[in-house]
């Protein structure tokens, strides 16, 4: 196939030095077949250090949850996309849907966020999804064009060829609600079939991640439809065994 899977685990703000070291190495030694480039961590800011130290060198990657659109400057708290490279991550989340609605990230924010990412050599994971009131109200494709289209019109269709979409319905996250595979299926197959307008080229080589309760138990059904790439895996990430075994279902 013309593109490799991924998965990677978004820990959130979960976490601790002693059970990331466990966690890490447990992960390191149970996904070694993937190799290199198919699995990554996003840990939280503070974490990312501990991981560079125990990562580095191994086929894991990691990233941070979040970045700054700004390069530096008067903005307390923030965290721009040159220290994330100065920690060495790969990659980093844009425009999760928790950033959205907890904290207010518009498109417009999430679009600067991306360019910001590039700009600095990460590769961003950009997150787009509808919420349950969307689905029902059969405006989920909108929903995702929109999100999509205006990361589109700041950076351009090219831009997108060094990223990685994560399709994340809200109404699953977290919820224990995963979307079926046909349910996924049908939205990533609109999202590369509206890229593929554009752009085939950057369609046909552009991972598209689905996200929202994926276990060890469904995760393979997930991967094995054609525009499902992998996976972005929260609660599941915090498992060893089970995000091990997720990794696996995308061998
Ligand atoms: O970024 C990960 C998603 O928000 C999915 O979270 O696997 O806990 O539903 P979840």
């Amino acid at each position: 196939a013309i593109r490799s899977k991924l998965v990677a685990g978004n820990w959130k703000m979960h976490g601790g030095t002693i059970q990331n070291r466990e966690l890490l190495n447990a992960i390191i030694a149970g996904t070694e077949e993937l190799g290199e480039g198919g699995v990554a961590v996003f840990v939280p800011y503070p974490y990312l250090s501990q991981s560079q130290s125990i990562l580095q060198k191994t086929h894991v990657s990691w990233g941070a949850q979040n970045v700054s659109q700004h390069d530096k400057g008067a903005y307390t708290g923030e965290v721009s996309a040159a220290m994330l490279m100065d920690f060495g991550c790969r990659y980093v989340i844009i425009g999760h849907s928790e950033r959205r609605a907890l904290y207010g990230e518009d498109s417009r924010t999430v679009a600067l966020k991306f360019k910001a990412a590039q700009a600095a050599g990460l590769i961003p994971v950009l997150c787009i999804g509808e919420t349950l009131d969307q689905r029902e109200a059969v405006i989920t494709e909108q929903v995702v064009a929109e999100q999509l289209d205006t990361v589109i019109e700041l950076v351009g269709i090219n831009a997108l060829a060094d990223s990685v979409l994560a399709y994340e319905p809200v109404w699953a996250i977290g919820t224990g609600k995963t979307a079926t595979p046909e349910q996924a299926q049908d939205v990533h197959g609109f999202i590369r079939d509206r890229i593929a307008a554009s752009n085939p080229e950057v369609a046909a080589e552009l991972k598209v991640l689905y996200g929202g309760s994926v276990k060890a138990s469904n995760a393979a059904e997930l991967f094995a439809m054609p525009d499902i790439d992998g996976g972005l895996i929260g609660g599941a990430s915090l498992i060893a065994d089970e995000f091990i075994a997720i990794c696996n279902a995308a061998r």
